[in-house]
């Protein structure tokens, strides 16, 4: 019997929330799916560009709910790709920052299945550039660490030392985390005066952000959703002068229904 060749699993980056943030490559791929396996913060705008014909995944967890573990996603791309399906992993902003992407490589890899990476826009940067933001700016901040504010490992262990050091801090995953992330940015030399802003549900109709210092962001951000992005550095104040996003002309959801939970 004629064994079925594998089909191709493609990793695309959705972008951080505004369906017109996903690449032309990327909507590409979407709409030939046969299978699109998706994570939570993927809008539903984007999921209807798939053929009704698609079948669709949702792998993502909602806060509180337990998500699919990795290695049942791993499975599953192999599976649907062995039955020759043409399949798209839609992944928040990069499938390569903090997307575990690379691990979903390696499961395709060891199991001889064809893939390729379609790059996204993520939320490192565009969430601060929608806070008009630019993470480096001349003569403000000429390098950026995008840091997991939110890992297994305890805080401790990331290197505060060298990353108060660096320019532009921007810590996704963060946000449940702030106060104790500023105490580390404070015990290791940095400012209470430096400025810092976090940015929620950035490019969308839901987009909120609070500015202010090192000394009172935890407070001032108290009130902003999930998912949120901290960004600290000088290159925060520009947004004086550079905030241009207008949520209520937004894209992307303007209610969280818009949101496939
Ligand atoms: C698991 S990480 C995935 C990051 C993603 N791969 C990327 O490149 O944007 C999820 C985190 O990204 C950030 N994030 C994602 N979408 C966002 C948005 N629309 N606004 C602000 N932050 C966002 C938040 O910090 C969130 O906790």
């Amino acid at each position: 019997m004629k064994s079925r060749s594998p089909g191709l699993v493609s990793l695309v980056g959705a972008g951080p929330g505004d369906p017109e943030l996903l690449t032309v490559k990327g909507l590409k791929r979407l709409e030939g799916a046969e299978v699109v396996v998706h994570d939570r913060l993927v809008s539903a705008q984007l999921l209807d560009r798939a053929k009704s014909s698609a079948r669709r995944i949702d792998v993502g967890k909602a806060p509180g709910v337990r998500r699919w573990p990795q290695s049942r996603i791993n499975t599953l791309l192999v599976a649907e790709a062995r039955r020759g399906r043409r399949v798209v992993r839609l992944k928040g902003g990069d499938p390569f920052v903090f997307g575990r992407g690379g691990e979903e490589c390696e499961a395709l890899v060891a199991a001889g299945i064809p893939f390729e990476i379609v790059p996204g826009v993520t939320s490192a940067i565009a969430a601060p550039a929608c806070a008009g933001i630019p993470v480096t700016h001349r003569g403000l901040a000429s390098a950026f660490a995008v840091v997991a504010g939110h890992t297994s490992a305890p805080l401790e262990q990331l290197d505060w030392a060298a990353l108060v050091r660096v320019g532009t801090l921007v810590i996704l995953m963060g946000r449940a985390r702030l106060p104790e992330i500023v105490a580390l940015l404070l015990r290791h030399g940095m400012s209470e005066a430096t400025p810092a802003a976090v940015i929620s549900h950035a490019s969308t109709g839901l987009q909120q952000a609070a500015r202010g210092s090192l000394a009172d962001i935890a407070a001032r951000a108290r009130e902003l959703g999930s998912p949120a992005t901290v960004v600290v550095g000088e290159v925060v104040d520009l947004s004086e002068r550079l905030a241009w996003f207008t949520p209520g002309e937004a894209a992307g959801p303007t209610a969280r229904e818009g949101v496939v939970a």
